[in-house]
């Protein structure tokens, strides 16, 4: 389909693609770590639901380890939600399992690759950031649809940024380079939104390592736009954010019976 035929993003259909391919190393030894467990639920289980939440969202690609798309399926299948829907769905949310590369960006692009046409835009969720709270999913979709080609929700930072030369042996102290200023500096989070054919064609054209999706789309030259992020977001990666999460888990079952 031409980009001129394509329906535009605010009347198409939403859907998601998580990365969860990642070894997770920083977490230390174990499972792969959209498969740790959080009060006894797989990570990606809690990321699925997060996104499954917003009535927008239709479809998730989950891109799972590359050895690992059986067992994902299986997950995913155990933990529908009740009310026996069929294999493949949670609800009014489908989803699909594809299996995963080597890279971030290549997990990505392998989940684009399994999106049928008539989704026309694409949010981009880690599967490590687990407890994304709806509102932040749903602010991310209406900018998309409203027109912006890409979207990434964001927060202020609290602490200093410096800018080092990296020494080559970790540990060792570092020369600071640059001290950016942090009133202009932001934290970015997922899910990250996109009208689809922006999103296609930053894969096809970026080459280069990147840690987000966006950073992709600011190279083809388009602006990105922000909109406010929430700290429920944030992204696990070592042992104490499993604690963290855990007890975001805690407050929101005392607060809302979640
Ligand atoms: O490593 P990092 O924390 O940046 O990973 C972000 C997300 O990308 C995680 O959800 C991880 O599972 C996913 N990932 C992937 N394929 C890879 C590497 C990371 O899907 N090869």
């Amino acid at each position: 389909m031409s980009d001129e035929s394509r329906p535009s993003p605010a009347q198409t259909a939403v859907a998601a693609v998580i990365p969860a391919a990642g070894r997770g190393v920083r977490l230390g030894p174990g499972a792969p770590k959209a498969l740790r467990a959080l009060n006894g639920t797989p990570m990606l289980i809690h990321a699925v639901r997060a996104l499954a939440a917003s009535r927008h969202v239709s479809l998730v690609i989950v891109v799972a380890p590359s050895d690992g798309a059986a067992e994902v399926k299986s997950l995913l299948d155990a933990h529908a939600l009740p009310g026996g829907t069929p294999s493949g769905s949670w609800g009014s949310t489908d989803f699909l399992v594809v299996p995963g590369g080597d890279t971030r960006q290549e997990s990505v692009r392998l989940g684009l690759d399994a999106l049928p046409p008539e989704y026309g835009v694409v949010l981009v969720h880690d599967a490590a950031r687990p407890l994304v709270p709806v509102d932040t999913v749903d602010t991310v979709i209406e900018a998309v649809r409203a027109g912006a080609p890409a979207v990434v929700p964001a927060l202020p930072l609290a602490d200093t940024v410096k800018e080092v030369e990296p020494a080559a042996e970790a540990g060792d102290p570092e020369p600071v380079v640059a001290t950016p200023e942090r009133a202009r500096l932001r934290a970015v989070q997922t899910p990250q939104g996109f009208d689809r054919a922006t999103l296609v064609r930053a894969h096809e054209t970026v080459t280069d390592d990147v840690t987000d999706d966006a950073s992709m789309v600011e190279q083809l030259g388009l602006t990105v736009v922000t909109v406010p992020g929430h700290e429920e977001a944030f992204k696990v990666t070592r042992p104490l954010d499993l604690v963290l999460a855990e007890a975001v888990l805690a407050r929101r079952r005392l607060n809302d019976g979640f």
